[in-house]
């Protein structure tokens, strides 16, 4: 137990207890501050502060870890699959061979989709944002099984939840792309793995017998690993505070979808090859872009640069910039794309100006490419990244409900007018 911090306000002394995490993190707990004081404390953008306790996934930004239930990313990367982590994620432990077999079955048993989705599916216009389309199937998941409504529902109701969820999310977003290019939706196979069966849903025609690459399907259960969780980010602090008011897990993950579709969240992968896109439109000239990038009077700002809590690198960019390498290798992928991004990197990484603001190429940065690479349209970037960061929604809301946490309810420093009394419109003119 560390001793209390100490705060010094309007000349009298208080006293907050100091509360410290497994791995020697320390906070303030502020929590009766108000009424001890007077004070609430300020901290726009959350930028400094602590709402949970989480026993999910460490992340020190100043050495560039992160792990999952103390598992390095670098070793789950390696070695795991994307189901596997899951279960990590949501259950606390790696599964044995048994728990593995029975948590994969669940998913294939519960991986179609009600029929009457494709009526709301075929609802939307061709050219609507995939995002917003996977978003509303999720929480049309609210309506075909009402008893995820119910906020006491038994724990083997919630768990039948999860697994509907993890098994559905793929199917639902291969079939918002299958509805963007007005075809027909593929079934998924119960015989493929996880990351197979969302390819073969994804691209299977008709009209021929597709093979799935394991070479792709490697990558993209890499990827998604790498985007499984990232403790209190825009999108997981989203599904905290909306799971918080006791809302079902599906509409939960719903808000998540939409936080995560923001520019200066998810959506930056698909704003880094647009930006990439323009740059090889314009002729290709990167000194140009990095000039206008160093311009503060230049609207121009460099997608996928920087993180706002990794201080010097991103753990996950370095290990997908390798799987980059290896994976366009392997594919024999020859992208004029690329180059621009390796000029572009080599250029924020060797330049004092982003040396100094610790703009160096971040997870976002290789993603776009490595999905480019994969065939994945740039509109479904985004989609890709919750598909990878469902089971930490899910693990972050479960880890929400069992410890019974409060409804998140922020304050604010009020600036508006002081009191005034009320005019009548005759009077007011
Ligand atoms: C993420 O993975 O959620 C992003 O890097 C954003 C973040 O952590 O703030």
């Amino acid at each position: 137990m560390s001793n209390p911090a100490q705060i010094i306000l309007d000349g009298k002394t208080f006293e907050l207890p100091v509360i410290e995490g497994s791995e020697n993190e320390k906070a303030i707990d502020i929590g009766k501050l108000r009424d001890l004081t007077g004070y609430i404390t300020y901290d726009v953008g959350y930028k400094n502060t602590g709402v949970t306790k989480s026993a999910i996934t460490f992340l020190d930004g100043e050495e560039g870890i992160l792990r999952y239930r103390g598992y390095p990313i670098e070793q789950l990367a390696e070695k795991s699959n994307f189901l596997e982590v899951a279960y990590l994620l949501i259950y606390g432990d790696l599964p044995t061979k048994e728990q593995y077999a029975a948590f994969d079955k669940s998913i294939d048993d519960h991986s179609m989709i009600h029929e009457d989705v494709k009526t709301i599916l075929h609802g939307f216009p061709s050219y609507a944002h995939p995002m917003g389309v996977l978003s509303s199937l999720i929480c049309s998941l609210t309506a075909f099984y009402p008893e995820s409504l119910n906020p006491n529902a038994s724990e083997k109701t919630i768990n039948d939840s999860i697994i509907r969820l993890i098994a559905k999310m793929p199917t639902m977003v291969a079939w918002a792309y299958k509805k963007s290019k007005g075809r027909p939706v593929n079934y998924p196979i119960r015989s493929l793995e996880y990351c197979a069966n969302f390819m073969h849903m994804m691209f299977a025609d008709p009209t021929e017998i597709y093979e799935v690459d394991p070479v792709v399907s490697d990558a993209l259960n890499k990827l998604l690993i790498l985007h499984a969780d990232h403790e209190q980010n825009c999108s997981t602090s989203t599904v905290r505070i909306v799971g918080s008011s006791q809302a079902s897990l599906y509409g939960s993950i719903s808000a998540g979808i939409n936080a995560l579709w923001g520019p200066l969240h998810g959506g930056a992968n698909q704003e880094v090859i647009e930006m990439l896109d323009q740059i090889k439109n314009d002729g290709g000239d990167t000194k140009k872009w990095i000039a206008k990038a160093k311009d503060k009077n230049d609207p121009f700002r460099l997608m996928g640069f920087g993180h706002r809590v990794y201080k010097n690198f991103d753990p996950r960019a370095k290990i997908i910039k390798k799987a980059c390498d290896d994976i366009l290798h392997k594919l024999g992928v020859n992208d004029p794309v690329l180059a621009i991004a390796k000029e572009l990197e080599q250029a924020a990484l060797n330049d004092e100006y982003f040396v100094e603001r610790k703009l160096y190429p971040n997870v976002d940065f290789y993603s776009g490419i490595i999905y480019r690479a994969l065939g994945i349209p740039t509109n479904m970037f985004t989609v890709m990244f919750a598909l990878g960061r469902l089971p930490g929604w899910i693990a972050q809301w479960k880890e929400l409900r069992n410890t019974k946490e409060p409804i998140g309810r922020p304050r604010q420093v009020y600036i508006g007018e002081k009191t005034r009394d009320y005019v009548s419109m005759v009077d007011r003119g």
